[in-house]
């Protein structure tokens, strides 16, 4: 165990811990780490190198060894992340690639393939830690545990909002759906399932503004 500190920021799809880890991680100065992209980087490079997602034993291989490099970006930007040297920030973010996620992130395997690489991004003065069992698995002695959550329809609008900027045209009832059945296979199977950490601060942004949930993670981290 080590004293640098870590604050975890665990919950569902869309609950806005994506952009709150990236605001506090940047007004703090700490490091940041989105575990999500390394189970959607699992996910990609399984598909590029012809790995199936039933071979357990080629994925655990493809997560062993994804040669993965995240760039910094201007502020408000998601970071660029690099696969195998090319550029596939963009190509992790698709609904698909979500999905494939999702089902690389039931296997156990998978999972401790993972551990090590996502601990080692816990350096000086401090981390962020961004996902879904940042606080009951990963980093267990994190002094600052955050659940962020909002109710499935308002993280289904903000989606919807979302791929409109992007040019995207989908049905709300379908990402409605999607989420519902994403939310199902995170917080019920039998590997590190979705859940707040006993020790971790609930924090509902259903129908707040981001600066005003920024703000209540601030005052939950002890930095308001
Ligand atoms: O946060 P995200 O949408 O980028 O995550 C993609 C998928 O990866 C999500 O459906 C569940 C999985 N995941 C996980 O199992 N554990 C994590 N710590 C982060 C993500």
């Amino acid at each position: 165990m080590t004293s640098i500190p870590v604050i975890t920021i665990d919950g569902p799809s869309g609950s806005g811990k994506g952009t709150i880890t990236q605001m506090l991680a940047r007004k703090l100065g700490y490091h940041l780490l989105d575990s999500g992209a390394l189970y959607r980087l699992t996910a990609l490079a399984a598909e590029r190198h012809g790995v199936n997602y039933e071979d357990v034993e080629g994925l655990v291989r493809v997560a062993g060894s994804l040669d993965v490099a995240f760039e910094p970006t201007p502020p408000g930007e998601p970071a660029r992340v690099l696969l195998d040297g090319d550029d596939v920030t963009a190509a992790i973010r698709t609904e698909t690639c979500g999905e494939n996620a999702s089902r690389v992130a039931v296997l156990q395997p998978v999972r401790d393939a993972l551990l090590q690489r996502q601990r080692d991004f816990r350096k000086a003065p401090g981390l962020v830690a961004d996902g879904r069992d940042m606080g009951t698995v990963i980093f267990p002695d994190a002094p600052v545990k955050i659940f962020l959550t909002a109710s499935a329809e308002e993280r289904a609008e903000r989606r919807y909002q979302q791929l409109l900027e992007a040019g995207v045209s989908v049905s709300i009832d379908d990402l409605l759906e999607e989420i519902r059945a994403r939310d199902d296979r995170d917080m019920n199977r039998a590997s590190a399932p979705l859940k707040p950490a006993e020790d971790a601060q609930v924090i509902d942004s259903t129908g707040l503004s981001i600066q005003k949930v920024l703000e209540k993670v601030m005052a939950a981290s002890g930095q308001a």
